[in-house]
């Protein structure tokens, strides 16, 4: 299959545009398309066979559900079964928090799991019995839904295991030839996929870090909590996707478990190491750290570390970027764990093959 790529401009795009990629998933095929996070690959979320075309081109792994994607409040909560959602003891029930949420943080970078309807395929959910929503906050994304009239299935539009896309560029090297269009709107802006959040428990669970802080999300839930790393929770793993290595590249990257300056010692200390046994080495730091890497290893940087917007936004294609310069190994630096520091570190330490 061919896979045809259309630059859209991510403000106001070109509604005949949006209109053919929405035939393609009107028509149960795959569509690339940007949200304000990663690229997502969409399918139309209603449609079973859409959604195992979805596990083929990706190479998941079954037992890892979708994230279904919606532009408005009502078609989001027309997938949820009201009356199984667990009224968190006390104050507010599970509705009145969904829509607080959504209200604070919609369109964003949030997900929210909650019951599954009859209406949600099981290929989507991988079995379970909760579905996982949100609305992006991309015109380009909010327009496809639209357009296409039903929520899009769209799981990161990588290879299984692969970085995260956050451009076109990333989706075609990894997907090219096995899905049907891509929607070129230039590069994402937040970088890190969402945070998905499972009101399903009491207190309510960050099962992944990202976009939206927990700090952020505090201020609207109250109590929540957070799995700790390596943490899959109690119970069957409630959020399929985090027990697998992941955001790779092809490349073994070593994670430092210190800061600098601890943490650049150790990293400047290996690299010499490694340079001596014949390796050509890559390392991925922050502006910060960068002058005082050696002029022959190959520096990424992903800014600087008292801006984690700009980490979050780069860390993906600077993993990508070191691979495609032929190191045989990436070095990495961590960040504090704060804030967007959370989901930083997440992606951090499971692209990481073992620590430095
Ligand atoms: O920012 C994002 O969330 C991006 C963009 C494209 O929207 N999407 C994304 O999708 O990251 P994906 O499939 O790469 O990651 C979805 C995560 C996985 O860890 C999956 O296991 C979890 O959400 N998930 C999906 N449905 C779930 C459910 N019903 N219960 C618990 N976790 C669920
Ligand atoms: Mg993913």
């Amino acid at each position: 299959m061919e896979t045809e790529v259309l630059k859209v401009d991510p403000l106001r795009p070109d509604r005949e545009l949006v209109a053919r990629a929405a035939l393609v998933i009107r028509r149960g095929g795959l569509v690339a398309f940007p949200t304000e996070t990663v690229y997502g690959l969409g399918a139309d979320g209603l449609n079973p066979e859409a959604a195992k075309k979805l596990f083929a081109a990706k190479g998941r792994p079954q037992d890892n559900p979708f994230i279904l994607h919606v532009a408005s409040v009502d078609q989001a909560w027309a997938l949820v079964d009201w009356d199984r959602a667990r009224c968190p003891e006390g104050e507010r029930g599970a509705a009145r928090l969904a829509a607080d949420l959504a209200d604070r943080f919609w369109p964003g970078p949030l997900t929210l799991v909650l019951p599954a309807a009859p209406v949600v395929p099981r290929e989507v959910t991988a079995g379970l019995d909760t579905v996982a929503i949100r609305m992006p906050a991309h015109e380009v994304a909010l327009a496809l839904i639209r357009e296409a009239g039903c929520p899009l299935a769209g799981p990161s539009a990588n290879a299984s295991g692969r970085p995260s896309p956050t451009r076109a560029e990333h989706v075609l090297e990894d997907l090219g030839g096995r899905i049907d269009m891509i929607l070129d709107a230039g590069p994402t802006g937040v970088g890190v996929e969402s945070t998905v959040l499972d009101l399903t428990r009491h207190p309510p669970v960050i099962l992944r870090p990202g976009g939206v802080t927990a700090e952020a999300l505090a201020e609207v839930v109250g109590e929540l909590r957070e799995l700790a790393p390596g943490e899959v929770g109690e119970g069957p793993a409630p959020s399929p996707g985090t027990k697998y290595r992941h955001y790779a590249p092809r490349v073994p990257l070593l994670l430092a478990s210190r800061l600098p300056p601890a943490g650049l010692e150790r990293l400047l200390a290996e690299g010499k190491r490694l340079e001596q046994a014949g390796r050509r080495v890559g390392v991925l730091v922050a502006d910060e750290e960068a002058p005082l890497i050696p002029a022959t290893w190959v520096v990424r940087t992903v800014g600087s570390r008292s801006r984690p917007r700009e980490v979050a936004e780069r860390l993906f294609a600077a993993m990508r970027d070191l691979e495609r310069q032929g190191v045989d190994v990436i070095l990495a630096l961590p960040y504090a764990e704060e804030g967007l520091g959370r989901a930083i570190m997440n992606r951090l330490r499971k692209a990481s093959s073992g620590p430095l």
